[in-house]
């Protein structure tokens, strides 16, 4: 049997003929092919710096960097998200803060924030949890009463918009970072990127990707060596994507707008097939966002919530290969270690008992939606 996954790349003729084209050009890496991404990013987001990297959280990694997250520092996030938001912050020496979950979005609960804030507050990871966007005008204006730095994971949220604005463009943040891993609205294979306005944190970017390292001479701190001449100014990393990565990416963002758009319309089959069910509520969609629709996670009701491990194995064994995203960060074995208890985010919590990711995916086919949509029915029948 097929399974239909919870997502996957669409990637086409023209992606693969422009990737044998790098590959038989001189540039594998370090080309101009990069540069070419990062403007193209900038220019779909509105942002006036990109700085691509080798995956999401390598971009996150060194804009924690560039906040200047340290030992002592603690940074707010969102329970409901991929490991990787919180694990940039512990890669600095910084704290995690577990702040709860709005109901209906399931993103970062604002209110919640205020709770969270300490004098030792830095910064605040808002995560664009399924491609929704956060409440970003209100964190924003946390941010500023408490002096803190905004650095949006937008990992899910690449084609989605808050308020008329792309979510990339930074109005409300300091960064914002992307994936493009292939489950995501575009992908590289592996892939990241930060875009940020502010051009001091650009630099910093740019010398943390490359393992701290200086070479244009206006950033050199001996500025009259030579034109070898390379200076190591901080610890950095070798985070850098390839070309062949880069120009997949130029390709795929071409297409953004029909990626997105098709991922609208499943959303919209499944809002239509799913209304008034018994058994599971549909995510919902703010009037003042356009969702990217990363994901579509269902809850099950609370009646149903001793069952749906068994319904999750049902769904499975109908060649469904749905997933649960996610488990709360601070639930994971690493993270119990480092003293965070359960109960911290109980809305979170009750999510994670209840969600069931969706095949979500543009290249989904009109067939394979309709039979998703007939086998989840079928299920929870079953369970009446
Ligand atoms: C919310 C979120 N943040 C960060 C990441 C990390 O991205 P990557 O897999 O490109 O490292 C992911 C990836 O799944 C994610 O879902």
């Amino acid at each position: 049997m097929k399974i239909i996954p919870y997502g996957r790349q669409w990637v086409d003729a023209s992606d693969i003929r422009e990737v044998i084209k790098v590959l038989k050009s001189d540039w594998l890496t370090q080309g101009p092919k990069i540069k070419e991404f990062e403007d193209a990013l900038c220019k779909y987001t509105g942002a006036k710096y990109a700085v691509a990297v080798s995956s999401g959280t390598a971009a996150l990694h060194i804009a924690c960097l560039a906040a200047g997250i340290k030992s002592g520092d603690e940074v707010i996030t969102s329970p409901i998200t991929f490991v990787a938001s919180a694990n940039s912050i512990l890669y600095c020496g910084g704290t995690p803060v577990f702040a709860d979950i709005q109901k209906d979005t399931v993103n970062i609960d604002p209110e919640e924030i205020r709770k969270k804030i300490s004098p030792n507050t830095k910064a605040i990871i808002p995560v664009h949890f399924a491609g929704h966007p956060c409440d970003l005008e209100e964190i924003s204006l946390i941010a500023q009463k408490h002096n803190l730095l905004v650095i949006e994971d937008a990992a899910h949220a690449l084609g989605a918009e808050y308020k008329n604005t792309k979510i990339g463009s930074c109005k409300y943040s300091d960064m914002a970072i992307f994936s493009f891993h292939p489950v995501k609205s575009i992908t590289t294979g592996e892939g990241g990127t930060i875009l940020t306005n502010n051009e001091e944190i650009f630099k910093k970017l740019l010398i943390f990707r490359n393992h701290g390292i200086a070479k244009e001479k206006a950033e050199l701190m001996n500025k009259n060596e030579g034109p070898w001449f390379y200076e190591m100014q901080e610890l950095g990393f070798n985070y850098r994507i390839t070309d062949i990565q880069a120009t997949l990416g130029i390709s795929q963002l071409k297409k953004i707008n029909s990626f997105i758009s098709d991922r609208r319309e499943i959303a919209k089959f499944y809002n239509k097939s799913f209304k008034g069910n018994n058994y599971f509520d549909i995510p919902v969609e703010r009037e003042y966002v356009f969702s990217a629709y990363h994901l579509y996670p269902i809850r099950v009701k609370d009646k149903f919530k001793v069952q749906k491990k068994e319904i999750f194995n049902k769904m499975r064994d109908s060649g469904l290969g749905i997933q649960v995203h996610y488990i709360p960060v601070y639930l994971q074995p690493f993270y119990k270690k480092l003293g965070y208890k359960i109960k911290i985010c109980p809305k979170a919590e009750d999510f994670y008992e209840k969600e069931i990711s969706i095949p979500m995916y543009p290249s989904l086919k009109d067939t394979q939606i309709k039979f998703v949509v007939k086998e989840i029915l079928k299920i929870f029948k079953n369970y009446e």
